[in-house]
């Protein structure tokens, strides 16, 4: 008897040791150690012994066959199905490096990159840096630059109003001018000071026009300064923005807020002129506005369009590609 439940039990662990996957494993548990196993069989034998201590012996012997079976079963399991998980899991894995492109080194906009240069350029030649808001009420926008209500260059200025306060009171700002007043309220004099921002006009946009622009303002307020004065920093500015092979020139023109006032060219070495924005003596009503002596102080301002500079310095066709966020576009400065 003994000998026969060894057997069945080596034989057991045998088919076990065997066996390489969970699924057989399972079906060995019912074949070794169920009602029709060979230690089962044993089992309802131990009845036909004929001594109690035969059948105590041969019962301990077959309990203890069956513990051996089921712990080497279960530890079987526990090997094969960890292997299985190990092979799902490298079967199912997803090298994520295969896929991963550097990103590339991000950079300024190019309107960004226009700004900061002016911003460069201009202090190296002294000038200090402000900003204003870019919701303006009308006064600073148009009445302290010397535009009352029913002046005819305000129809020059497309203007987005803001439901805000009294009806027309508040705008969005059409140029960086009332920047000018805001810092004349602030800043004692001497002023040297450039003023570069975002502006809006309502106008439907083309290849040369946005609603949404920047523009950067000039303004310089000190004792005695002429339009010389005025000539000669655009002519400075020319020259450290542009390269030395550049020069400019001042054509006469018109703006309430400087009299007189000008419209300045730069010359590209090609010969060529090209229009770059406005200028001109600040207006004595604009220096009273700002809180300043017309008696006692004079200056000179300028504006013109950073946008218009990008454009010019990249050779780009069309303002509005430079808003489209186009990736292919922006990745080429
Ligand atoms: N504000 C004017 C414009 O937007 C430009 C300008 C600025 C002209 C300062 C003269 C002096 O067109």
């Amino acid at each position: 008897m003994i000998e026969a439940i060894d057997a069945a039990r080596s034989a057991a662990e045998a088919r076990i040791a065997a066996a390489s996957t969970v699924d057989e494993l399972r079906a060995l548990d019912t074949e070794l150690l169920g009602k029709k196993s060979a230690l089962a069989d044993v089992k309802a034998g131990l009845g036909k012994l004929a001594t109690v201590e035969e059948k105590k012996s041969a019962g301990q012997a077959v309990n203890e066959a069956m513990t051996a079976v089921r712990s080497a079963l279960d530890a079987r399991i526990a090997v094969v199905a960890r292997a299985e998980r190990d092979v799902q899991l490298a079967a199912e894995a997803l090298d994520l490096t295969e896929h991963f492109v550097a990103p590339g080194r991000g950079r300024p906009h190019i309107v960004t990159q226009a700004w900061q240069r002016l911003e460069d350029v201009f202090v190296g030649l002294g000038f200090q840096v402000a900003e204003g808001p870019e919701v303006e009420t009308d006064w600073y926008n148009f009445e302290a630059l010397n535009m009352p209500p029913s002046h005819p260059a305000r129809s020059m200025h497309d203007t987005f109003y803001v439901d805000h306060g009294a009806t027309g009171s508040t705008v969005l700002r059409t140029h960086t001018s009332p920047v000018q007043i805001r810092v004349m309220q602030t800043v004692k004099p001497p002023i040297y000071m450039i003023m570069p921002g975002r502006v809006f006009r309502n106008e439907t946009t083309d290849a040369t026009h946005l609603a949404v622009f920047h523009q950067i303002e000039g303004l310089v307020i000190d004792k005695g300064i002429t339009l010389a004065d005025l000539a000669g920093t655009i002519d400075a500015f020319t020259k450290a923005f542009f390269g030395e092979g550049f020069g400019s020139r001042l054509r006469p023109s018109y703006f309430p807020f400087t009299e007189p006032s000008a419209e300045f060219d730069i010359r590209t070495p090609d010969g060529s002129w090209l229009e770059l924005g406005g200028c001109g003596m600040v207006h004595p009503n604009v220096l009273r506005a700002g809180g300043l002596d017309p008696e006692e102080w004079s200056g000179f301002a300028f504006g013109f369009g950073i946008d218009r500079m990008a454009k010019e310095r990249h050779g780009v066709g069309d303002v509005r590609e430079m808003y489209t966020n186009d990736i292919r576009f922006i990745e080429q400065f």
